[in-house]
């Protein structure tokens, strides 16, 4: 946040707000504090989705989907629980929850356009998810990115809510100025960005701490110290951005952080690979997309 003097207004202006930001709705530490339990099992899960209609139909429906393809019907909550995994139901509670708070229970039509945004938020966490099996492949690792690409941009939620007319300007200014990135025009008018927003929030939302770093710094991510899901996060982002644009892996390529990629090893064939991916698991997220 720069400066702590020159700030402090800004600081303390921040915090207050963040203690009138919404409690993340109970389930989800529920659900967080089922699977960190190593003694918790399916039971337990399926006890709590079983309490919630939308959510008992939405993990049959996903358990059921062609993506995870099993041979036969799953018609009980419980052998859902069982194929999907803990991971994987986690990420299907918490988008849903996330989508009724940051689309659906956003009334009024606004400037900063809370679909456009969600869509952003699946096919970046769908990216980040295609990375990490490109790359380092492993259930919890891939299902990590997968949350903090749904995670990633909340912050700007925040923004749209608490600083709105401040917020207004930083999308008038990034429409007019193609040059400079939102997260430094955001800077320039808040003395503060939604990366480092969405991180503060993590936080206050008690989610897993190595969360807050690949949030915070994914538009620099060279000041991270957690460098490979940063990194994650970064390349996914804007693989997400530009393939909403363009799904040419090469002219993509051309805008990716080189550091990134070196980290990574994430040859142009690879990318090419994850830029085809998505555009098919986008044509079959409506699960996601309208959770
Ligand atoms: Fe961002
Ligand atoms: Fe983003």
């Amino acid at each position: 946040m720069g400066d702590l003097k020159e700030t402090s207004k800004e600081l303390k202006d921040l915090i207050q707000k963040m203690d009138d930001l919404p409690i993340l709705p109970n389930i989800i530490s529920k659900v967080m504090k089922i699977i960190d339990n190593p003694y918790s099992n399916a039971d337990h899960l399926t006890e709590l989705i079983s309490m919630d209609q939308s959510l008992t139909v939405k993990t049959l429906k996903l358990a059921n989907s062609a993506y995870y393809g099993f041979p036969r019907e799953i018609v009980t909550v419980t052998e859902a629980v069982v194929v999907l995994g803990f991971l994987t139901v986690r990420n299907l509670i918490l988008t849903s929850t996330l989508y009724n708070i940051f689309v659906n229970e956003s009334q009024e039509e606004r400037e900063f356009d809370r679909r456009k945004f969600w869509k952003h938020s699946v096919a970046t966490a769908i990216c980040a998810r295609l990375l990490v099996s490109a790359t380092a492949p492993g259930q919890k690792e891939e299902e990590e990115a997968f949350t903090l690409g749904i995670l990633h941009d909340v912050g700007k939620v925040f923004m749209d809510t608490n600083y709105h007319s401040q917020f207004f300007e930083v999308m008038r200014e990034s429409k007019k100025n193609k040059n400079e990135p939102a997260y430094a025009i955001e800077r320039r008018i808040l003395n503060t960005d939604h990366a480092e927003i969405g991180s503060m929030i993590i936080d206050k939302w008690n989610l897993p701490e190595n969360f807050v770093e690949p949030i915070k710094f994914h538009h620099t991510p060279g000041l991270a110290s957690d460098k490979y899901m940063t990194n994650v996060l970064h390349v996914a982002d804007i693989i997400s951005k530009f393939s909403a644009i363009t799904y040419d892996a090469s002219e993509i390529n051309a805008r990716l952080d080189r550091e990134a990629m070196g980290t990574l090893k994430l040859q142009e064939e690879n990318l090419r690979t994850v830029v085809q991916n998505l555009e098919y698991e986008m044509s079959n997220a409506d699960l996601f997309l309208n959770s």
